[in-house]
């Protein structure tokens, strides 16, 4: 299972319409998130940090963050360790705006299901808002589990449907109604905020995830 934009038969063909939904988004790709999410994003990326501090403060920590697109967790991770981060997304022009904020130095473009790196070489993986976008998630987390050290550690941070019915329903109106509208203003692109609820109602539930992370040999998986 994984991301399946309308209309796409194959995974190469969900692959394919993701990265061209990005690129075109790629140049107000930030301004969206912001407004569209209240500036609340950047808080999730800094609590996303805070989770992954003690790897961070490895001496010599290898650190990717995968689907990094303009690289907000790239950078948000670099204030915090001494040795280098690097960055991974297959959309050259989310790359390009990722490079432009100064996340430049360790950015690749490479596919997080088949990345150019050797089996345990790093101590944290991270990945924002990227995995849901995966054509495939098992093969996305066996490719994570497969660069990861023995002592190393995988975050995701992404969106799931609120478990209160309230809170869902308001959701659902303000997802489904407001965002499109307004992320296809900002962005001239309103398929790609139409995507964006739909992809989350799609995406397995975090006990679902967890599961499916212990299962391609994850341990002490926490949401
Ligand atoms: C919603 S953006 C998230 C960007 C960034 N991590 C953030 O926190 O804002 C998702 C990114 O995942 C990238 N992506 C999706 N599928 C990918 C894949 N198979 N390989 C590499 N990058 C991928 C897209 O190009 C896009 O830049």
């Amino acid at each position: 299972m994984g991301a399946a934009p309308q209309g796409a038969r194959s995974e190469r063909e969900a692959a394919a319409w993701v990265r061209g939904m990005f690129t075109r988004v790629a140049r107000r790709y930030d301004l969206a998130n912001h407004v569209l999410s209240f500036n609340i994003d950047r808080l999730w990326r800094a609590r996303t940090v805070r989770r992954v501090r003690p790897i961070l403060e490895r001496p010599g920590a290898r650190v990717l963050d995968i689907c990094c697109g303009t690289g907000d967790l790239t950078l948000a991770l670099a204030r915090e360790c001494r040795a280098p981060i690097f960055g991974s997304d297959f959309c050259h022009p989310m790359l390009l705006a990722a490079r432009a904020k100064g996340a430049g130095a360790g950015l690749f473009e490479a596919d997080a299901l088949r990345l150019p790196l050797r089996d345990a070489s790093l101590d944290l993986i991270t990945v924002a808002f990227g995995f849901r976008n995966l054509a495939n998630y098992r093969a996305g987390l066996a490719e994570m589990r497969r660069m990861l050290r023995p002592d190393g550690m995988a975050a995701i941070l992404e969106f799931s449907e609120p478990p209160n019915a309230v809170f869902a329903a308001l959701y659902h109106f303000y997802s489904r109604r407001i965002l499109p509208l307004i992320g296809g203003a900002l962005s001239g692109s309103r398929d790609a905020y139409t995507y964006l609820p739909e992809s989350v109602r799609k995406f397995p539930s975090p006990e679902e995830l967890a599961d499916q992370m212990r299962r391609g040999g994850f341990e002490q998986v926490r949401y």
